[in-house]
């Protein structure tokens, strides 16, 4: 059969509100042009992001049922623990509540003035946290990683020669090196196993733990399986242990690849350093069987890994963004290459090439893809990423939108409608104008600062 088809049936539904045109055009201005501003109820299809937005399997609402939520020594917890442990082999696993917080805890070990922290790309709130605690966050990703158009088959891997030249160069001041998989903030792009293993040796050469920012370790491995040589026969799990096996600790967002809701971790090999961190979680997020989640999550969690490693559901989740792909090339608009794992990207800066980078034509587009069909999608580009530490301006490396899929729940139908937005968007493109920014906060502005047109 040439159709993949989604590998479930629906149980439950939730209605989607249908707007106008007008409607939307009102509803963007009143949120100042931030798509972050929007009530959701005003949104049609919502691809703003792919965390904490996918549909939870019948056995996982099952699992919720079960959910003990004793304060200590849950036995929800030890399901996790056990869940976690059978595809990342750490010594130690700390429930957070999202990914975000694991890594706040992290960076307050690692991070402070004068540090500096290499990545193949931070994610905007690891950059925010690195940032916050004095330190500095540098992206050290292959130069094809950076080519929207380059066919690389893992843009997301490090860059060994620099990353070897910059512990050179800074030596002391780096407390670890991570690397995030797949790569969001460069296209979803996947790191092979082999560049992943290549990270953690050199990181190992220079004395430095090596953690993995594990988000979307399901989609990187898949992946790894379809793509890298030598992987093709080898099961899903084993994949993913052997990523895991190489690094002294993760952080996780388990609203992505572990289909939660809510939910996170920090997974560490070293005792003392285990102690600190959980001193830490005690402090901020709850005690250490829970964490920041409630048993119930635990539990919903526990279910969702089990169930994001199967190769049907893989196989059609990767499907989706490709087909989104090839049906926006085939109609002439620049988008990054090829697919991401969780997300299709398009290329804003080559495809509204009259609009100056810091005049924001990401912003620019995702507006007018609202406006035309109600979609919410996401800049990531100079908005997200032009602000500098001392608060300058700079173009990103790219300006693309993000069209975040969410995990099992829309189908066929929504992607066929996405694509016809894009074919409308496609004659109105040349006219669209940027936007400037009229009031921001000093960190990750993108979420709530306020836009206006620019004049003719
Ligand atoms: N790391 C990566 C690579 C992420 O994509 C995210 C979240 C986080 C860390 C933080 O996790 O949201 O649970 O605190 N990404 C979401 C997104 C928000 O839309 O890409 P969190």
């Amino acid at each position: 059969m040439k159709t993949i088809i989604e590998p479930f049936r629906i149980k439950a539904v939730e209605p989607i509100r249908m707007t106008t045109r007008q409607e939307r055009k009102a509803l963007i201005r009143a949120a100042e042009y931030n798509l972050f501003a929007l009530a959701a109820r005003d949104v049609m299809i919502d691809l703003l992001t792919d965390s904490g937005t996918g549909a939870m399997s019948s056995a996982q609402w099952a699992a919720v049922m079960r959910g003990d939520e004793s304060y200590a020594g849950s036995p929800s917890f030890s399901r996790f623990e056990a869940a976690v442990k059978a595809l990342m082999p750490f010594r130690h696993v700390i429930p957070t509540h999202q990914g975000r917080a694991a890594e706040a805890i992290l960076f307050s070990i690692f991070g402070g003035p004068g540090q500096v922290i290499p990545n193949n790309t931070h994610f905007d709130t690891t950059r925010g946290n690195i940032e916050a605690s004095g330190a500095r966050a540098v992206d050290l990703v292959i130069e094809e990683g950076k080519d929207p158009a380059s066919e690389h088959p893992f843009k997301g891997n490090m860059d060994i020669g620099k990353l070897r030249a910059f512990l050179e160069e800074h030596g002391e001041a780096v407390p670890c090196v991570m690397l995030t998989i797949t790569n969001n903030a460069g296209g979803g792009q996947p790191a092979s196993l082999e560049n992943i293993r290549a990270t953690a040796e050199l990181a190992r050469e220079f004395g430095k733990p090596f953690f993995i920012d594990g988000c979307r370790f399901a989609e990187n491995a898949w992946f790894i399986k379809t793509r890298e040589p030598g992987q093709e026969a080898r099961a899903i799990p084993e994949i993913v242990r052997d990523c895991f096996a190489v690094a002294d600790g993760m952080t996780m967002s388990a609203k992505k690849d572990a289909f939660g809701n809510i939910g996170g971790w920090l997974a560490l090999n070293d005792d003392a350093l285990a102690e600190v961190a959980r001193g830490h979680l005690i402090r901020t997020e709850g005690f250490p069987t829970y964490g920041g989640m409630a048993g119930r999550d635990l539990e919903a969690l526990a279910q969702g890994l089990a169930e994001i490693v199967d190769e049907d559901y893989l196989r059609y989740r990767i499907r989706t963004n490709a087909y989104i792909v090839e049906r926006l090339e085939a109609l002439g608009i620049p988008v990054v290459r090829p697919a991401g794992g969780h997300a299709v990207f398009v290329d804003a800066r080559r495809w509204l090439s009259h609009i100056d980078p810091l005049h924001y034509p990401g912003q620019a587009l995702a507006v007018a893809l609202y406006e035309i069909g109600g979609i919410r999608a996401c800049e990531i580009g100079s908005v997200m990423f032009g602000r500098q530490p001392d608060g300058s301006e700079k173009p990103a490396a790219m300006e693309l939108v993000r069209l975040a899929m969410p995990r099992r729940t829309y189908t066929q139908s929504h992607a066929d409608y996405i694509v016809e937005c894009f074919e409308e968007l496609a004659d109105l493109a040349p006219r669209l104008r940027g936007y400037r920014i009229t009031r921001e906060p000093p960190l990750m502005r993108h979420f709530t600062c306020a836009f206006a047109p620019l004049e003719d």
